[in-house]
């Protein structure tokens, strides 16, 4: 893999949560694979003051409680590139002192120009950020690079946090504030469900083996289920749950990129363009859904008070009345060759039974079923199924009947499971460091499309609006914490003859 060219990293945002358990302890661990390129800088900026020793001995502590492994002297070698600028990032007044800063990387240290904006801010600030950027001329290349030659060029990229907007709207003005300042070639929209092992393994499943991609459409599958539930509730976050909820935080953003892996035409090429061309394609395709059939399409749902946790709507921080969603079941058609007439089922949810995250394939049942007369152990041919489970294990499992030894001749089904740990010895990297690097090399394909996400807001927006208001009514505590959600979402798929995977 080709070493990224030497760079600053310049994170928005030091002083958060997001940098201290998750980005600064991934650069740790990507620099102890030799993947950071050998002149490289961490500059953070946050308002509030502190020197840079202060600021490295609080990520020291940090990196201490998230990182897989901690060796001080090899935290210390690290360290010595990290650096912090205080300032607000959203006021003019910052930028002077933070070019001047990065300009004596560049004489120091041989860093090029080359910038990585990270916004690691609230999105309230997103916007204003990008736009001080474009004032202080720190974006050098922009629309102006291919007036000088590649070679000479130094190159400004941004990554931005999820979320991405809060629905279509707001996404398309955020595209349009940063298409302004930056090429879309030059903008990371991170989801960091994209630098889990398992999802990319998706592409190499699918197209680097024969006997998956013949069946992958409408023809032989039944639907597929994409999950995403936690046995925890919204915790401390209330009032940020209380305005984005299950949809936006996970369906619109997670799931969805993990549905355009699955659902995907080969691309012609491994190239990030090859990848996303296809990406687009794919949740381009997603049907809206009518207003009408919002009711039969999804059910949503609030956890009741259990024995430990108040009931949602009962909690500090979240509006007296709330319809906000902490579960979220949907059914998405896809419009095009492949999965015509193939339902994909999304789900996410708090204080669910069990933590997990999987994309379950399930096939349909042989054309011709000769085994009807014959003992089954769990009652009869259903169909093949593959399970690749992302989280807590990251695993693929696949099922299929086979014929139990003995007379007289019984059915039952068994399964072959293959576990990424125990095959590869390896343990995957924190998501957010592979992510990291490919930004530092230039590479976007586990970055979203512009395209893409305006359309994954289209796809969930009747869920969301004015559509999903009868959806909505009754909602409050509906569910139960530690079960599968409220008993209409195994209605909805009742009625489609389909059960969701729960126990097995
Ligand atoms: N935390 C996660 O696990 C997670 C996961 C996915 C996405 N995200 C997204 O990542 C972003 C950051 O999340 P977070 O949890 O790290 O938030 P956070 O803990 O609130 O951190 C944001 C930091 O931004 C700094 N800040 C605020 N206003 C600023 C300004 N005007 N100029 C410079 N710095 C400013 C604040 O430090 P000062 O007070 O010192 O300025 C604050 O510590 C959010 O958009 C969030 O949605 C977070």
């Amino acid at each position: 893999m080709r070493k990224p060219d030497p760079c600053v990293l310049v994170i928005f945002g030091a002083s958060g949560d997001l940098t201290a358990r998750k980005l600064i302890p991934a650069l740790y661990e990507m620099r102890a694979t030799g993947a950071l390129p050998e002149k490289f800088k961490v500059l953070g900026v946050s308002r509030r003051e502190k020197t840079d020793d202060a600021w490295r001995t609080e990520l020291a502590v940090s990196v201490q409680q998230h990182a897989k492994r901690w060796d001080p002297v090899r935290w210390a070698e690290f360290a010595k590139c990290i650096h912090y600028f205080a300032g607000d990032a959203a006021q003019t007044a910052m930028y002077p002192g933070l070019q001047d800063r990065l300009r004596q990387f560049d004489e120091s240290d041989g860093t090029k120009g080359n910038r990585l904006f990270y916004l690691s801010v609230g999105p309230e600030l997103y916007e204003s950020i990008v736009q001080r950027i474009e004032d202080a001329a720190l974006v050098t290349e922009g629309k102006r690079w291919c007036s000088i030659t590649p070679t000479e060029r130094s190159w400004q990229r941004i990554i931005i946090e999820k979320p991405f907007g809060s629905d279509e709207k707001s996404a398309a003005s955020l595209n349009r504030s940063l298409g302004r300042v930056f090429e879309e070639e030059d903008i990371y929209r991170i989801d960091h469900y994209l630098g889990k092992e398992v999802v990319q393994a998706m592409l190499v499943l699918r197209f680097a083996n024969t006997i998956f991609e013949p069946v992958w459409n409408h023809r032989y599958i039944d639907h597929v289920q994409i999950t995403a539930t936690e046995t925890v509730g919204v915790g401390n976050r209330t009032a940020f749950f209380d305005s984005t909820g299950a949809i936006r935080d996970m369906i619109q953003s997670h799931l969805l990129q993990i549905f355009a892996f699955v659902a995907m035409e080969p691309p012609t090429g491994m190239t990030a363009e090859d990848i996303r061309a296809e990406k687009i394609k794919t949740v381009r395709a997603l049907r809206h859904t009518s207003p009408d059939d919002v009711a039969t399409h999804a059910v949503l749902g609030q956890y009741a008070k259990g024995a430990s946790e108040a009931a949602f709507v009962d909690l500090p921080g979240v509006a007296k009345g709330s319809t906000t969603e902490t579960y979220a079941a949907i059914k998405l058609h896809v419009d095009n060759w492949r999965w015509a007439g193939t339902p994909f089922y999304f789900r996410t949810g708090k204080s669910m039974a069990k933590k997990r995250t999987e994309i379950v394939v399930q096939f349909k049942p042989p054309a011709a079923n000769l085994f009807g007369g014959i003992p089954h152990t769990s009652g009869g041919v259903t169909g093949n199924r593959l399970v690749i489970e992302i989280a807590p294990a990251e695993r693929t499992r696949l099922r299929f009947e086979s014929k139990v030894p003995g007379t007289p001749m019984r059915i039952s089904s068994i399964e072959m499971s293959a576990d990424f740990d125990k095959q590869f010895g390896v343990e995957a990297l924190e998501a957010y460091g592979p992510l990291l690097v490919d930004a530092m090399r230039g590479d976007q394909s586990l970055y979203k499309h512009r395209i893409e996400v305006e359309s994954g807001w289209a796809a969930v927006m009747p869920f969301l609006d004015i559509s999903s208001a009868g959806i909505r009514k009754s909602i409050a505590s509906n569910y139960a914490p530690g079960s599968w959600g409220p008993a209409a979402a195994d209605e909805l798929m009742a009625r489609d003859g389909r059960t969701w995977h729960n126990d097995e």
